[in-house]
């Protein structure tokens, strides 16, 4: 599986969000992660439908949509409309979870489960079938710019070996801490589509500056693919 970076614009120019991704897209990132938080499942509150619907989206980009909200099944075909392409719910904020999926899937895009650190694999045991992507956090969800959590190496490991046994073939999604430092063993472990949001707008702020850290991001994360291959 190719490696897939998914900048998250919670690092970036939020007064000038349109060209932010803009210039993000064009330094390389084909997904834009979009962070969104209620102050109510996690402390922070970031953008609703509205907000991303005024986001202009580069042709051939892919808006990854990351609810971080309660209820969410009030919001996907709200989400949808505004342009979210893929569509991440908690598992943690439905008891619903399969039924909250066939909605999203229903509404034509592609639909992917979160999991905040504590939370074990087995959630997602009877809906591996129905998920185009799953997604471990490495961070509590909140905030960039926090430490990668080391345990979730292993869940990554684990993740990957389950679906492999399942004969699943879904990218997981890393997201929390995604730098230069950790990505390697990040990929070593399994993990295909990585967030990053600290590590590629940090201080930066051009295309020319973005492609760099896209760039160096991606050579660590080529050399985890070659360790992953020499551990088969
Ligand atoms: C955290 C968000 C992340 C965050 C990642 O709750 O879900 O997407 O923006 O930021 P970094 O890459 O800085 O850890
Ligand atoms: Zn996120």
């Amino acid at each position: 599986m190719s490696i897939t970076l998914a900048p998250s614009i919670l690092s970036a120019n939020f007064g000038e969000m349109s060209e932010e991704i803009q210039r993000v897209f064009e330094a390389g990132a084909s997904w834009i992660h979009l962070d969104i938080m209620d102050g109510v499942f996690v402390p922070n509150l970031t953008f609703g439908p509205v907000a991303l619907k005024s986001f202009r989206k580069p042709k051939g980009c892919v808006f990854d949509a990351h609810l971080m909200v309660v209820n969410p099944e009030r919001h996907i075909e709200a989400f949808v409309e505004a342009g979210a392409d893929i569509i991440t719910v908690h598992a943690e904020t439905t008891s619903h979870l399969h039924r909250l999926v066939q909605q999203i899937k229903a509404c034509g895009v592609k639909a992917s489960v979160a999991l905040t650190p504590a939370t074990p694999l087995n959630v997602l045991d009877w809906i591996y079938l129905d998920l185009d992507m799953i997604l471990l956090m490495s961070v509590n969800p909140g905030w960039g710019g926090q430490s990668f959590i080391s345990a979730i190496y292993q869940k990554i490991e684990a993740l990957t070996q389950l679906l492999h046994d399942r004969g699943r073939s879904i990218p997981i999604q890393v997201d929390g801490g995604v730098n230069r430092q950790t990505i390697r063993k990040i990929v070593a472990a399994g993990a295909s589509n990585l967030v990053t949001g600290s590590a590629v707008f940090g201080q930066a702020s051009s295309t020319m500056e973005y492609r760099a850290n896209l760039q160096a991001l991606l050579q660590e994360a080529e050399l985890g693919l070659v360790d992953r291959n020499r551990v088969i």
